[in-house]
């Protein structure tokens, strides 16, 4: 006597079709069947292809790995949970107890909290420096310097960082060079062909580019490490949900249209608030008032970023709240890459645990504010920034 199928729940026979679906399938099994112990050993140790548990790898994390490897021009990284799990597992995989890392000072706010607060809890030395000045990096090196980390162009004052500068630098040094390449884009560089090691990404941003999904994206260049980083990461959870997976691959479809379209709007924004008596400065890579523009031609190929950031000539918290009140239309909320703009107050949101005195000697004041430019019509969009400031 057979035992009676409808009492055993799983699994349900997937139904077959000699068609396939155009559109990649959502995986959300956590875990995956195998024969026999011998297939799973099999499995473990790579004779074999298939997934054994979701932590591990899926086929949407995969699936969105492969897209991310070819903008990146590489292979096998590794799709995290989120941006900042990109950053720590870069980080913390490599780096022990006794290393010293050098970072940008101008960082994402939470990977600056990783140097000031995470870093020398565990014995791992922090030098913050200027990455638009390959010189000051140089400074920092320290005989047990094993890491830079650096933003292609950073947050929230958009300065462009010295790549081949400090990539020269890091090779001759045997330093591990690692860029989050996030503000950047493939699109306009690709840090591992221009010298550097590992790569990292927060997804989230204007690679799935709707807000719906957190994730990132880290990949070295030097298969052990990658390995080193994978293992730290799948130990660690700091690994990615399929759904996540699934809808960053749909937005990564149209990543080119909506950088094309947000960078043009960008560039007519900054000039548009450029010319308005109540701004007092205009930050934007490819305007010839950059600080940082010479190397931004160098290294964008012509292209330019999403993203804008301006000062009030009124510099208290008073007017900052009074233009976002009067800006109709624009989120005021703290991220960017939405096809939607947003736009966000540093000082009160990524660079609020920050000491007043270092937001100030970056330049970053309560009037300060940072655009991620989206996919509006421009003549609307301008009309929209300049309408909130003749009303305030
Ligand atoms: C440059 C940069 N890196 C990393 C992150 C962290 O990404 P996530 O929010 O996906 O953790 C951010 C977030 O804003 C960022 O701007």
């Amino acid at each position: 006597m057979k035992p009676d199928a409808a009492t055993f729940i799983r699994p349900v026979e997937f139904p077959k079709s000699a068609s396939r679906p155009v559109v990649t399938p959502l995986s959300p099994s956590v875990v995956y069947a195998s024969d026999s112990p011998d297939m799973l050993d099999d499995q473990y140790n790579g004779k074999l292809s298939g997934f054994t548990y979701a932590r591990e790898g899926h086929p949407n994390g995969q699936a969105l790995s492969q897209i991310l490897n070819r903008l990146e021009a590489t292979e096998n990284g590794i799709v995290t949970g989120s941006g900042m799990a990109a950053v720590s597992s870069a980080v913390m995989a490599i780096l022990s107890t006794g290393d010293h890392i050098i970072a940008g000072d101008q960082l994402y706010g939470r990977s600056l909290r990783l140097m000031s607060e995470e870093l020398p809890r565990l014995g791992i030395s922090t030098t913050l420096a200027n990455a638009s000045s390959s010189d000051d990096i140089a400074q920092a090196i320290k005989p047990n310097t094993k890491m830079v980390l650096i933003e292609g162009i950073s947050n929230p004052t958009l300065r462009v960082a010295d790549f081949h500068g400090i990539s020269s630098i890091c090779k001759e040094a045997g330093i591990i060079l690692a860029v989050d390449n996030t503000f950047t884009t493939p699109k306009v560089f690709q840090p591992l062909k221009h010298g550097a090691d590992i790569v990292i990404h927060s997804v989230t941003k204007l690679l799935a580019g709707h807000s719906d999904v957190t994730l990132g994206y880290v990949v070295a260049k030097d298969s052990a490490l990658n390995k080193r980083i994978y293992d730290f990461a799948v130990t660690t959870g700091l690994t990615a949900s399929p759904f996540d997976c699934w809808l960053a691959e749909r937005g990564l479809l149209t990543f080119d249209l909506r950088f094309e379209k947000a960078q043009k709007n960008a560039e007519n924004l900054a000039d548009a608030l450029a010319t308005h008596p109540k701004i007092a400065r205009v930050l934007y890579p490819m305007r010839k008032d950059h600080p940082d523009h010479e190397l931004a031609k160098k290294h964008f190929k012509g292209n330019g970023c999403n993203m804008v950031s301006f000062e009030l000539t009124n510099k208290t918290r008073a007017a900052a709240n009074l233009f976002t009140q009067c800006l109709e239309g624009i989120a005021f909320a703290p991220t960017l890459g939405d096809v939607g703009t947003t736009l966000s107050h540093p000082v009160s949101s990524s660079h609020r645990s920050m000491e007043a005195l270092d937001r100030e000697r970056n330049g970053i004041s309560e009037g300060f504010f940072r655009v991620s430019v989206g996919l509006e019509t421009p003549e609307d969009l301008i009309l929209a920034f300049k309408k909130a400031l003749d009303q305030m």
